[in-house]
């Protein structure tokens, strides 16, 4: 006998979408010099949510320019008055916590679950972090009276808007910066949604800027000569191309770029629990995440069993409507995406890597792609290798400790890893051994503002959140 669910959708009654979003700069909503707009589609239905402002050279002039403004009253303000404004912040996207949560999910495809659960809580978490911070930063272990850069510009991807949002713009404007922000293309209506928050929090002008618009918009904010630090998330083809921009210019820099994290599981670990973290690890926002367990390093002699158990657990996920409160993968963020994700499958399957991927029902609109595994996947295949960036894990097995190490470091990344073991010394072993920024230890895909995050090699430079993502934002700081 079958149990079905019901279908559970949220309303998006909470959502007003407006026909246009226009730039933010100097604290009013401002349409770009050109003229030009640009649509955000919801990936599930492949439906025009709204048109967004194309923001050009001039327009992101014009945003340093209220950004500098901005500065001047940001700067004399006392630490303690901006905490106010930083904790006023969070708690208003507290209150309309459903309305961000329900928006975010139709401009990128994402479950509700995790817009509501994950996303928003965690934005907001990071505002209020950081506004205790703001009046402590002689505290913060960069020496007495740190100074802030100044105007900063900062650029994030589409895989958590708002969150990405959150990491850049809580410790810039804890620390005494102002901000021209610029979202991803294919979700820029959270970030629409914060400015009218910051709008609604009375937050003073042109402390807070949004431009909208495409890597031609990103490239112009990287080389304004006003801009004295220039944050970004994104790919590693991007970040490389900004650190080349940058160097030279005395300009600070932080990139949070690509992982190809290896979730290492040995043969002691509890394989239940395991199974949990693992699908957390991979199948979490479509897999479109930078830090993703993409790689599972699993012990040949538990191999069999877990692999059976993990695709046991696989055939109850489940795919589809991301509005549904009970989905647990929504849509891949757009056919760009998708054909990457297809395209590197298939060299999965051409470089004789055997796939397994659950029979859910995809629906007809939009992009979408089932939860997958690889096994008999060796480290010359490219998805042993690449960032695939969606629903698509690749199972390597190893022998020895020394093994999975060696398996593990092999990569040009270094951002995130996993280990599943009954044993403390194993797990300090481990993660002693490995190179690579944030490292798990039986769970995977936790966050909190306190903890730095950041990589290794391709997959970055500095750390954001904690004390030392505040060190980020402050001149000369280490
Ligand atoms: P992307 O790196 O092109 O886009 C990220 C942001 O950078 C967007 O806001 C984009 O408009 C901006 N941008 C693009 N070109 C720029 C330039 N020349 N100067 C300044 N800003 C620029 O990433 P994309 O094309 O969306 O995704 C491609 C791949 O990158 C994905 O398949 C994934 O593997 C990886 N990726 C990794 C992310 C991470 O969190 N580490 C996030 C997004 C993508
Ligand atoms: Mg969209």
């Amino acid at each position: 006998m079958t149990f079905e669910y019901s279908s559970a959708p949220e309303s998006k009654a909470i959502v007003k979408l407006e026909p246009l979003y226009k730039l933010y700069i100097g604290g009013k909503f401002v349409a770009p010099k050109s003229g030009k707009s640009f649509a955000s589609i919801n990936p599930a239905t492949e439906e025009v949510l709204a048109k967004v402002g194309y923001a050009e050279k001039s327009d992101v002039d014009k945003a340093v320019v209220a950004a500098q403004a901005g500065l001047k009253i940001w700067s004399k303000m006392a630490p303690s008055e901006r905490s106010k404004y930083l904790y006023r912040i969070a708690r208003i996207m507290q209150e309309r916590s459903r309305e961000f949560a329900v928006l975010e999910s139709m401009d990128n495809g994402k479950p509700i679950r995790e817009t509501r659960d994950v996303d928003v809580p965690l934005a907001a978490a990071h505002f209020f972090y950081h506004a205790g911070w703001a009046d402590k930063l002689d505290h913060a272990g960069v020496g007495v009276n740190p100074k802030p850069y100044g105007v900063v510009g900062q650029i994030i991807p589409w895989n958590f808007p708002l969150l990405m949002l959150a990491w850049k713009v809580a410790p810039a404007l804890a620390t005494g910066n102002t901000v021209v922000l610029k979202p991803a293309e294919t979700t820029p209506l959270s970030a629409m949604l914060f400015a009218q928050a910051c709008e609604q929090a009375e937050l003073p002008a042109g402390v807070v800027n949004i431009v909208t618009g495409d890597g031609a918009t990103g490239a112009a904010i990287v080389n304004h000569p006003d801009i004295s630090k220039i944050a970004f998330t994104g790919s590693t083809e991007v970040g490389k191309l900004i650190a080349r921009s940058v160097a030279g210019t005395g300009k600070g820099l932080t990139l949070e770029l690509g992982g190809k994290g290896a979730n290492i599981v040995f043969e002691d670990a509890p394989l239940d629990e395991t199974v949990e973290g693992i699908v957390n690890g991979i199948f979490f926002n479509q897999g479109h995440v930078c830090c993703a367990g993409s790689r599972l390093l699993v012990q040949e002699n538990i191999q069999e069993e877990l692999l059976e158990k993990l695709k046991r657990r696989m055939a109850l996920i489940r795919l589809g409507d991301p509005l549904d409160k009970n989905t647990d993968i929504g849509a891949i963020n757009s056919k760009e995406q998708l054909n990457k994700i297809t395209e590197l499958a298939n060299s999965g399957d051409e470089e004789g890597a055997l796939r397994f991927s659950t029979d859910c029902a995809i629906p007809s609109k939009g992009f979408w792609f089932p939860p997958t595994i690889f096994t008999g996947v060796t480290q010359a295949h490219r998805i042993a290798s690449e960032e695939i960036f969606g629903p698509v894990l690749s199972v390597i097995s190893f022998r020895t400790p020394q093994e999975a190490i060696e398996k593990a470091n092999n990569t040009p990344y270094g951002l995130s890893a996993g280990i599943w073991t009954d044993k403390g010394s194993r797990i300090l072993w481990t993660a002693k051994h490995l190179r690579a920024g944030v490292i798990w230890a039986n769970t995977f895909n936790k966050f909190d503002p306190a903890s730095p995050f950041g990589g290794y090699k391709e997959s970055g430079w500095g750390r954001e959140g904690g004390r030392h993502g505040l060190s980020a934002y402050l001149k000369g700081a280490k």
